[in-house]
């Protein structure tokens, strides 16, 4: 097999204290990257770095706050000084775990304001502390998670769903922004996956979909990593600016 081109690679993962951020944190290092778990949850992501550090892999942990300029640019120096730069940033991090389905009218301002701080601007603000480093590399890769329920537009969810629009428009923006640098830039649309997060909103989470999809089974996080691996690798080196759904085949975009 072709290889990957992500040995030595250095990949800041946000959101990487469980679930997919975990998941994507693991998978990179496996694919013999050096890993930069970063999350709001210091402990949490403490703990993922020593998993990878425990399975031989090199990892490193760091607090992050991406709604705080900040704190997204005190990490980005942290980075330079640690590793020298970073080659590709996933942005993973999302008010997703307890947020609660409520129809649109009902939505608390509060509530709504905080979904778009985190999943929209936290988006902007991570990417626009790493570009410069990216820069200064000469390339980079930068993988945006959004959702798959942008395209079915699930209801009592409108906040959300109308945060994950905003990353795979704002992608398409930064894509033609930095293509000449160049940095890619794509995203990952997961459909319902079974982290902690998913099994404390959906009643049924296990069963939830199964159905509904071409796949009949529900998709775990590691099921995420494949299609992240391909977006960051040098298969996708003429890949920017997409979305790629992995959804077992429920929507077809
Ligand atoms: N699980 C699913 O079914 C599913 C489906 C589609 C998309 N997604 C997306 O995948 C990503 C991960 O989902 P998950 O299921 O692992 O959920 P999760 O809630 O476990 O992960 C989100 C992580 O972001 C962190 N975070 C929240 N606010 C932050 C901030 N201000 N700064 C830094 N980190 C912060 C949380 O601490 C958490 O670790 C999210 O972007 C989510 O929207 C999940």
């Amino acid at each position: 097999m072709r290889d990957l081109g992500l040995t030595g690679k250095r990949v800041l993962v946000t959101g990487a204290a469980g679930g997919l951020g975990r998941a994507f944190a693991e998978g990179f290092a496996n694919a013999g990257a050096c890993v930069i778990a970063s999350d709001l949850n210091a402990h949490g992501a403490q703990e993922t770095a020593a998993i990878i550090a425990e399975a031989g892999q090199e990892a490193h942990s760091a607090k992050v706050d991406v709604t705080c300029a900040e704190s997204c640019s005190a990490l980005a120096t942290t980075v330079q000084d640690r590793l020298g730069g970073v080659d590709i940033l996933i942005n993973n991090a999302a008010v997703y775990a307890g947020l609660e389905r409520q129809a649109f009218e009902e939505i608390d301002e509060s509530v709504w304001d905080k979904v778009m701080a985190v999943n929209v601007k936290g988006v902007w603000q991570m990417s626009r502390a790493l570009t410069p480093l990216m820069r200064q590399a000469g390339s980079g890769a930068i993988i945006n998670v959004a959702s798959a329920t942008v395209f079915s537009g699930s209801p009592q969810w409108m906040h959300y769903v109308a945060s994950k629009g905003a990353v795979i428009a704002m992608t398409r923006s930064m894509a033609r922004e930095l293509g000449d640098v160049p940095i890619r830039t794509n995203v990952l649309a997961p459909g319902f996956t079974l982290t902690e997060a998913s099994l404390n909103l959906i009643e049924d989470a296990e069963n939830y979909g199964v159905t509904r999809g071409a796949l009949k089974r529900a998709a775990t996080a590691e099921d995420m990593v494949g299609g992240a691996l391909y977006l960051a690798s040098d298969l996708a080196g003429f890949v920017t600016g997409q979305t790629l759904v992995v959804d077992g085949g429920r929507q077809f975009i």
